[in-house]
Formats: structure tokens, C-alpha cells, sequence
């Protein structure tokens, strides 16, 4: 089949507001504007300005209204406490509205914000569900990161109320969230009122009288009085949720998302690119704290009137690397997305797929891969091993869906391995030099897309329209930077090579090598410290942080270190995956003072590099090389 993607392409070219408005149609509005996008809004202008919406009302009770009752609308499927659970679009509408009527009564009101610090559990997604029915802004926090990261949060977004689970299961630990938040809260200086706390069988959490509330049991007492609550009506333009990702410092940036322009660019996206139809199982195996979880575990599926999934355990070793096919086939999902690593490591375990030939995998059409850099050789066992496409596809959690990728929905187009294919109608993305130039094919620079965003992508950063500014659009100026680098060849396509700031990528996490080192830098004998992301055959990158101790510091290097690493695991969380220090006497500079990070990556990828012509002392990179042999890096 030819591909409709250059036609629909051009025609949003051509036509951008028209195109946008068709899609809109799809959205049941409370209001419509006269305008679809106000350019004088904003920091670049503003979708779909005065219309009036509910997020929820969209994903559930318009669907309840129009026959998906009995329909599923999550399933809840848990390899790690051995538990499965399903809910109707009735039964979610019914928990939704229930616990939003404890948000609610614990004095919630539209415009408040609240915290979500849950696993991946349904009551989760209901959390983010209530919330947007109030037209409360959530912030949904990953459980892997530690009480300081959350006390960040905190502080930024000020949240009225905290939306906890007692625990999150890893494989062979609990991890009890209450000491969490409770030392988050004490770290912060803004005091939330309160903590709603769903406590779990495999740990109960203690409740703090006054401030600590059992979520679970006000919800199901809410059920039981059969209390509903209607869908409060917030214009287009407000925030629905803040979601914090690394900026090049240890402080997060608040993405904000708004309500209208998201839900046009969600729904458009599951028939034209992921190609779902509504009534179908789709599944997005990540976690509600990332970006993909928000588009495509909770708000997409359900927005397109599908069947969502909910997993709570991992690739590998819950219980195997086979409970991905289990999955697919007891639950006929369609079609899976999730992260490269996540394929690495079942590939590691499953070299040959034997585990797939145990499940009937008839119903299932696609993978859609994305959160990092799809190595061709795991496309290319995945192809060969499921005999279905296999997209890889592009986006940040600044733009909240696709930029660049490969339009199943619209006909697939043929997959250059190693590229993530096209832009997406909404982004007209460029290349251009350090100096704000175009450049040709096949040429590498900064990839920036031109303004406005399309409607789905971030407006501003939480209270920082000037961080926003500075991060994204004072470089290029009509653009909005993407700080990533790479090509666009001679038919369209792009590449994505690396990022241009101090990001790394660990198992499709991203992380800020800055955050690390500010971290690092707090330990009392660190006089100087860097950290780089090194290639990891299984993570992608792994970080790896070179310390000098300051001058008479006589304890063991081999104790230090190993504070180092328990230093960073405590302060931003064990996701950091940071378990690489090593002492080194000096760090390779320029003579300016600038550390020679990039070429400190090249020795430790075993890559060819140039001597830089401004290094102050070129011996120095032997030594890093010593140093990294010497803690079993070959270089
Ligand atoms: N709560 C608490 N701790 C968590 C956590 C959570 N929600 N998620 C991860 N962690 C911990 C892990 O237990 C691990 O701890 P450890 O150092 O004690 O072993 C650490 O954080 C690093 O986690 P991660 O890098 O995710 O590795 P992993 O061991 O959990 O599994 C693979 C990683 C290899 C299985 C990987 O392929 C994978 O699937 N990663 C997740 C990919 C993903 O969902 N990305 C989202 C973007 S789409
Ligand atoms: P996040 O905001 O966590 O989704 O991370 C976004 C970053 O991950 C991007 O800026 C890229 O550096 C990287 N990334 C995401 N998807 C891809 C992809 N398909 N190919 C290459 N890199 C990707």
C-alpha cells in the first residue's frame, strides 16, 4: 500500500489552523473558540485559545455514554505480586469519579496541584484521571528517584496534596514510599495539607493523624454511596499536568502540558501514526512517571476509546524474558511500544525469541520503539523475530508525542535502520549550524523545529517562562531547540546521533550528567569532580563519575568511591543507575579551565579522538585511560 504521509504532510503545510481543526473534531468540546491558535498568546502562541474542555470527560464518559460500557478500558497486569485485574470504561468512570470526590472533600479544588508518587498500579492512572476530571494540575513523580528529587518537585509545583502508595515492588525488594514523601516533605519548604496514601497488601504505610488520609478506604466508601461528581469545564489552555525532566542542571524543569492541544494531538496520533482503531488493547510498557506513560498508558488510549494496559514488572526476571509475549497474547494487545533497552535485555536472555513460539501472537500488528536511540541490530532481531514493523519513532517530553517517526496509520514508509523516518504533521523540523544557518543533507547539527510547536507540545516551563525561553528559543531564534544532534538525508529522513547538552540516557531514563556532578561535589572530600555517560551494551549509556579528592584526604579511594555511589543512589535515586566512581589524580582540561568531557567519552567508548588543540597537559588522558582500565573499562 502507497503511503498517504507526503499528502498529508503538505496539506498541513498548506494549511496548519485546517488541519488542526479537522482534528479537533474529534474532541468533545464544552466550547469552541473563534480562533484555533492565538500567535500573541504565550511564549509562542496558544492552541486552541477560550474553548472549553474536560480531559476526562473525553477519556471515559463520553465513551460510557456511547456504548463502551462494558467494554475494557484498563487492565491491570502485575508478573511481580502475581495479580490481574480488569475495569470497564464503567468501572474506571466509577473509581475515577469516586476518588475525585476524596480529592475533593480533602479540600481540591481546579487549579490546585497535587503529586502523584504511585507505582505502576491502576489507582495510578485514576489518580491522573481525578485530577484532570477537577481540573487539578497533577505531577506525576517516578518512583525511582529518591526524597530529594521529590522535595524538588515539591517545592516547584507546590502541590495542595501528595497521591502515594504505601510501596513499590522492585524484583527482591519493597520499596516503602511513606519514609519517602515523609522525608521529602521535611526537606521541602512548601508543606502540602495533605497525603491521600493507598496502602498496598505487600506494605502498610503509617498515617500521620491530621495530615495522612488512607486513600483507598474514602474511595471505596465513596463507591459504596454510589457519589458521583460531574467533569469540571477548564479552558483548552490550562495546565492538565506538570511532568519535571532533567535540565542541564540538578534542578528538574517543569514541563507543563495543557488540556485542549494535547488531547487533539493524542487522538490524532493513534490512527495515523500507531494505526489502533478504537475497541482495540494497546500497550505502552514504560511507567506513568515518564512522558510515555501520561501520552500512551493513561491519556491516548483512553482518549481513542481503547483498552489500556497497566504492567507492573519488568522485561527480564518477572518471571521471564517470555512475559512480554504472555502479556500480548492472554491480553490481545495490538500493538506494543516501549524502549530499546527493554528489548536488549530480553534479547540478552532470549537470543533466538524461543519464548515467543510459546505464545499465540496472531492478533499482535507492531512495536513501536522510542525514549532512545533504536540500535539497528535490536530492530532487526525484533523484525526478525515477531514478523511485524518495527517503528522507531522520536520525541521528548517537552513535545508530549511524536515529532519523527513512521505513520503506520497514514501507510507505512520504507525503514531505513538506525533512523527514526519522518516528521510528524506539527513539526517542521530543520538542521542548522552552531550559528543558526541551515545545512544541507546529510550534514550533522542541531536539530531545532521551526515555530509554532503543534498542538501537544509544551507551552512554557512551570512558573519559568524565562528558563523556558532561555532552554528552548533564545538560541535559534523561530525555532524551539531540541538539543539533539543529527541529519536529515536527500528523501526526508532524519538521524539522530547525540544530545548537545549534558543529558545521558540510562535504559531510556533520562538523566543529567550536571545533576550527578552537583551531587558528587557535596561529598567533603571531593575537590573536582565529571560525569559522563558511557556506551552500555544493555542501558545505552551508563553514567561514570571521575572524582580528585582534595589534597591531604587519606582515607581509602575504594571507600570513597563506594560513598560516591551511595551519595547519588540517596539523592536523586536509585534510576540514576550511577554505580561507576573512580579517583583520578587530575581532570584533562583546556587551558581555559573547561573540562574535556567529550573526549573523556571517546577513551571510555574505545572511540579515536582528536588530541584537543587547547588541552593544558595531554598526559592527563592516559591517566583517565589507567583509571578506567583499572575499574575494568576497556577502552
Ligand atoms: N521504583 C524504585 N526503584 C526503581 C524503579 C521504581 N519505579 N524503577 C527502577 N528502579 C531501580 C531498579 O530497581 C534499579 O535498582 P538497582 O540499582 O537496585 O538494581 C535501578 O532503579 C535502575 O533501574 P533501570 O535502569 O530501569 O534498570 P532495571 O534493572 O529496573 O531494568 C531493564 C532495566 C534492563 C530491564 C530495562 O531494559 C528496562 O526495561 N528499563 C525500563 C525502560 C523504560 O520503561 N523506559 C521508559 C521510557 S519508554
Ligand atoms: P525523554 O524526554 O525522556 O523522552 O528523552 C528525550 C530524549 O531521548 C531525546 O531528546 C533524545 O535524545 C532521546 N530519544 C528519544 N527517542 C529517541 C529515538 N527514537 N532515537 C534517538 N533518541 C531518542
Amino acid at each position: 500500500m502507497s503511503s498517504r504521509y507526503s499528502e498529508v504532510y503538505q496539506g498541513w503545510k498548506e494549511d496548519p489552523l485546517g488541519f488542526w481543526k479537522s482534528a479537533a473534531s474529534e474532541i468533545d468540546w464544552i466550547s469552541t473558540g473563534d480562533k484555533v491558535f492565538d500567535p500573541d498568546q504565550g511564549q509562542y502562541g496558544r492552541w486552541f485559545p477560550d474553548w472549553e474542555c474536560n480531559t476526562c470527560y473525553n477519556c471515559l464518559d463520553r465513551h460510557v455514554e456511547r456504548g463502551r460500557t462494558g467494554q475494557p478500558a484498563l487492565i491491570y497486569d502485575s508478573p511481580i505480586t502475581g495479580q490481574t485485574k480488569t475495569y470497564s470504561f464503567f468501572e474506571l468512570l466509577e473509581e475515577v469519579e469516586a476518588m475525585a470526590c476524596v480529592l475533593a472533600d480533602s479540600g481540591l479544588q481546579k487549579g490546585d496541584r497535587a503529586i502523584i508518587y504511585m507505582p505502576m498500579i491502576p489507582e495510578a492512572v485514576m489518580a491522573m484521571l481525578a485530577c484532570a476530571r477537577l481540573g487539578i494540575i497533577h505531577s506525576v513523580v517516578f518512583g525511582g528517584f529518591a526524597a530529594n528529587e521529590l522535595a524538588t518537585r515539591i517545592d516547584d509545583a507546590a502541590p495542595k496534596a501528595i497521591i502515594a502508595a504505601s510501596c513499590g515492588i522492585e524484583p527482591g525488594r519493597v520499596v516503602a514510599y511513606k519514609p519517602l514523601i515523609d522525608g521529602a516533605i521535611d526537606l521541602a519548604s512548601h508543606k502540602p495539607d495533605t497525603c491521600l496514601v493507598f496502602q498496598r497488601e505487600q506494605l502498610s504505610a503509617d498515617l500521620k493523624p491530621g495530615r495522612d488520609l488512607d486513600l483507598g478506604a474514602l474511595k471505596d466508601a465513596a463507591i459504596a454511596a454510589g457519589r458521583r461528581i460531574a467533569p469540571v469545564p477548564v479552558k483548552a489552555t490550562d495546565p492538565l499536568y506538570i511532568l519535571y525532566t532533567s535540565g542541564t542542571t540538578g534542578q528538574p524543569k517543569g514541563v507543563v502540558r495543557d488540556n485542549g492541544g494535547h488531547m487533539v494531538a493524542l487522538k490524532w496520533s493513534m490512527s495515523n501514526l500507531y494505526d489502533i482503531q478504537p475497541g482495540e488493547v494497546f500497550w505502552a510498557a514504560s511507567d506513568v512517571g515518564w512522558v510515555v506513560g501520561h501520552s500512551y498508558i493513561c491519556y491516548a488510549p483512553l482518549l481513542h476509546g481503547c483498552t489500556t494496559l497497566v504492567f507492573e514488572g519488568k522485561p527480564i526476571g518477572t518471571p521471564d524474558a517470555g512475559v512480554f509475549w504472555r502479556v500480548i497474547s492472554e491480553h490481545n494487545v495490538v500493538s506494543l511500544f516501549t524502549a530499546p533497552t527493554a528489548f536488549r535485555a530480553i534479547r540478552k536472555e532470549d537470543p533466538n525469541g524461543e519464548l515467543i513460539q510459546k505464545y499465540d501472537l496472531s492478533q499482535y500488528r507492531s512495536l513501536f520503539l522510542a525514549g532512545e536511540r533504536a540500535d539497528p541490530e535490536t530492530v532487526n532481531w525484533a523484525i526478525d523475530k515477531l514478523q511485524v514493523p518495527v517503528i522507531d519513532h522520536w520525541w521528548q517530553t517537552e513535545t508530549g508525542w511524536c515529532m519523527v517517526g513512521n505513520p503506520l496509520g497514514l501507510g507505512q514508509l520504507p525503514v531505513k535502520p538506525g533512523s527514526p523516518t519522518v516528521p510528524m504533521p506539527g513539526y517542521d523540523v530543520r538542521v542548522l549550524d552552531d550559528a543558526g544557518h541551515p545545512l544541507g543533507p546529510n550534514t550533522l547539527g542541531n536539530i531545532v523545529v521551526k515555530l509554532p510547536l503543534p498542538p501537544g507540545s509544551l507551552p512554557t516551563l512551570w512558573n519559568a517562562d524565562k528558563r523556558f525561553f532561555d532552554s528552548y528559543l533564545a538560541e535559534f531564534p523561530g525555532y524551539y531547540k531540541t538539543a539533539d544532534a543529527g541529519t536529515i538525508d536527500d528523501d526526508g529522513y532524519l538521524s539522530i546521533m547525540a544530545r548537545t547538552d549534558d543529558i545521558i540516557n540510562v535504559a531510556g531514563h533520562r538523566l543529567s550528567t550536571g545533576g550527578m556532578e552537583e551531587v558528587l561535589a557535596t561529598h567533603p572530600d571531593v575537590a573536582e569532580c565529571a560525569v559522563i555517560g558511557i556506551a552500555d551494551k544493555l542501558k545505552g549509556q551508563l553514567p561514570c563519575g571521575f572524582v580528585v579528592l582534595k589534597s591531604g584526604v587519606e582515607r581509602s579511594q575504594d571507600e570513597i568511591e563506594a560513598e560516591l555511589i551511595r551519595l547519588v543512589r540517596e539523592k536523586i535515586g536509585p534510576v540514576a543507575a550511577f554505580k561507576i566512581a573512580i579517583t583520578v589524580e587530575r581532570l584533562p582540561k583546556t587551558r581555559s579551565g573547561k573540562i574535556l568531557r567529550g573526549t573523556m567519552r571517546q577513551i571510555a567508548d574505545g572511540e579515536s579522538y582528536k588530541m584537543p588543540a587547547t588541552i593544558d597537559d595531554p598526559a592527563i588522558l592516559d591517566e583517565i585511560s589507567d583509571a578506567l582500565k583499572l575499574h575494568g573499562i576497556s577502552v
